[in-house]
């Protein structure tokens, strides 16, 4: 049962070990994946996902699963050759504040490690969450690729209250006051100057 869901159950132990697992996404989790993403998203919590758009994301995918059922997801999409974004990150109500989200993270983390990455981010409303998994608050503007590439596309383009947050991998590569490989801050592909928009408080 997942309410019996401990929150030392990640401790190895023979009991345990064997029915929680942290592990790569495959193409039956998409299911369960989009019913937990949505259930959120009907709250205005994260972003509503697709079926289409969840068969092309599915490789950037880890899951918790608890005797085979779903308890939480989380994605690593890359950026560029140096920085990837945690998204997609979501735990079920009735597992939450038991280390899954943490778990997600961690192995999120691991993976952008393996692939050598720089730094990793993420935008989000649960700012001390990624406090506690090791995430700082950066300015929006030192991300700027994640402006262009979807933020332009984005409902809340113009009243944006997600906050940045990043963790830095390799300090000794990872230099933020540096130009950043894709070109001048703030500029699109097509060279339209895009605003990065400022939190409006009412
Ligand atoms: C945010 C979320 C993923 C956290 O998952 P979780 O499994 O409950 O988190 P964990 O139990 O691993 O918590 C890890 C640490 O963060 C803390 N924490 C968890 N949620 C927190 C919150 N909302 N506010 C402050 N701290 C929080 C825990 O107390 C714990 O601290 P500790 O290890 O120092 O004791 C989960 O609450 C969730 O799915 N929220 C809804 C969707 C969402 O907002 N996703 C983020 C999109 S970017």
């Amino acid at each position: 049962m997942i309410s019996g869901l401990r929150s030392d159950a990640f401790v190895e132990s023979p009991g345990s070990a064997a029915r929680l697992t942290v592990r790569k996404a495959v193409m039956h989790d998409i299911a369960p994946i989009l019913h937990l993403i949505n259930s959120y998203a009907a709250r205005g919590i994260m972003l509503a996902r697709t079926e289409f758009e969840m068969s092309e994301a599915i490789r950037d995918f880890s899951v918790v699963t608890f005797d085979g059922q779903l308890l939480g997801c989380g994605a690593l999409h890359f950026y560029s050759p140096t920085t990837a974004e945690i998204r997609s990150l979501a735990v079920h109500e009735h597992a939450k504040t038991k280390g899954v989200g943490r778990k997600l993270v961690e192995a999120l983390v691991a993976e952008a490690e393996q692939y050598e990455l720089d730094a990793v981010f993420a935008f989000t409303y649960v700012v001390d969450f990624f406090s506690r998994v090791g995430f700082h608050v950066v300015e929006r503007g030192a991300l700027p690729l994640k402006a262009w590439k979807d933020c332009v596309r984005c409902p809340k383009f113009q009243a944006c209250d997600e906050v940045a947050v990043l963790q830095i991998l390799r300090p000794d590569h990872w230099a933020e006051a540096e130009p950043q490989p894709w070109g001048p801050l703030m500029t699109s592909p097509t060279d339209e100057l895009i605003q990065i928009p400022n939190l409006r408080l009412p």
